[in-house]
């Protein structure tokens, strides 16, 4: 923290001790060290995290904006100009961490993300993915070359308005290609100062391991939400073990966990992979619908919404776990980043935990290609 910064720092532990003799015995807990001092001088009590250790350690607001939804895979796209005002609101109130990817769109998500953040570029960090080939407007198959990600890559810049992109994804890992030649191929471009750090997403423990042993793994991100668990079965451990953050993709489950979404919603096919997934079909949501009472009921209690529960359930699982909810609504952002000053008692989180162990989730959360794609 410069000097400067930490000035602001300090008067804003200020403001905010205050704040903690007026906040309520349970529930949001302002605290001092929740003061944060971004880099462009402005202060906000969005708590930071770090993802990954030693040189390719990254230190990130405590959630991150998906940014995908804006443009791609959520039914409407909305307004161009809202969303770009968005985030550079999403900057103001804190978040630091930015994801996109190379395939939304395709294309036009980096764009958007791009154009938005160039004005405060110093103060964030900007997340995207290679790893797909691209044709026709449409995922074509994985592609993981080392000639195809330094294209990509190239690509991506121009895009993004930069001259670096901090954390850089394999989006899949890609079968033909060895996981360590990727890694090697991601290395020299940190070498070269085009990339910051390296991440893989949907990657199983062993090419975790593999990739890791070439270049440091700062993230990996994975689905992980209250309707799908696996991680905790295996990759987390690594993570752990490694010293590698999580980011968990999805983590409202596509919107599901907010309780907003119903079996009259519908899904825009042409632009929403949810109306092809088993978990969004009527019958899977009714079926699933004791998630959102379990996360409602311990919600209404304490003044929180189920999507601030199901937010702050995964943070309270790993103090390296960073989600990044998607939104296209101011509310929504702020009710998601509200999710980072829950702190659940010891009982709370048992309580809450072996309810929602009980409930067994109806509907795959993926079919077809997309599901060999995916914990490879
Ligand atoms: N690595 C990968 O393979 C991969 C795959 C999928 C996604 N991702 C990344 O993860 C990010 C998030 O994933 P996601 O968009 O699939 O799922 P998500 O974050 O679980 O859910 C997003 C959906 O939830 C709604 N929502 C968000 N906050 C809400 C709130 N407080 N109340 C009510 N509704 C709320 C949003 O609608 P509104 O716009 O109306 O708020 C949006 O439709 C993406 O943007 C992308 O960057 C990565």
């Amino acid at each position: 923290m410069k000097s400067n910064d930490r000035r602001v720092f300090l008067k804003a532990g200020t403001t905010l001790g205050a704040a903690i003799f007026a906040a309520p015995a349970m529930g949001i807990v302002p605290t001092q060290s929740s003061a944060i001092a971004t880099g462009n001088g402005k202060v906000t009590n969005l708590k930071h995290r770090t993802l990954g250790s030693g040189k390719h350690s990254l230190e990130v607001s405590a959630l991150g904006l998906g940014c995908m939804g804006m443009s791609y895979h959520r039914s409407f796209v909305p307004d161009r100009k809202s969303m770009i005002a968005l985030l550079r609101k999403a900057v103001e109130m804190g978040v630091t961490l930015f994801d996109t990817a190379e395939v939304y769109g395709p294309f036009i998500n980096e764009e958007l993300v791009g154009e938005a953040l160039a004005p405060v570029r110093k103060d964030v960090l900007i997340c995207s993915k290679f790893g797909f080939n691209i044709q026709n407007g449409q995922m074509a198959g994985l592609n993981s070359r080392p000639d195809h990600i330094r294209s990509v890559v190239e690509q991506s810049l121009k895009r993004l308005k930069t001259d670096h992109i901090d954390l850089l994804y394999q989006h899949r890992v890609d079968p033909q290609v060895p996981v360590e030649e990727v890694a090697g191929t991601v290395k020299n471009l940190i070498g070269e100062g085009k990339v910051r750090n390296f991440g893989l997403s949907e990657a199983n423990m062993e090419n975790i391991r593999k990739a890791h042993a070439v270049q440091p793994v700062t993230a990996l991100q994975s689905e992980y939400s209250l309707m799908w668990r696996k991680p905790d079965e295996d990759v987390l451990q690594v993570c752990e073990e490694l010293g590698i953050g999580f980011v968990p993709y999805s983590p409202l489950c596509r919107g599901y966990l907010s309780g907003f979404i119903n079996e009259r919603t519908k899904f825009i096919a042409e632009n929403d992979n949810r109306a092809t997934l088993p978990r969004y079909t009527p019958d899977a949501i009714k079926a699933n619908w004791v998630m959102i009472d379990v996360l409602t009921e311990f919600g209404n209690h304490r003044g929180f919404t189920a999507a601030q529960v199901a937010l702050a359930f995964l943070l309270a699982q790993k103090p390296w776990i960073v989600p990044i909810p998607g939104t296209t609504k101011q509310a929504h952002l702020q009710e998601n980043l509200w999710s980072a000053n829950i702190e659940f008692t010891a009982d709370e989180l048992k309580e809450i935990t072996e309810k929602i162990s009980k409930i067994t989730v109806v509907g795959e959360r993926y079919t077809g290609q997309a599901a060999q794609q995916v914990r490879n």
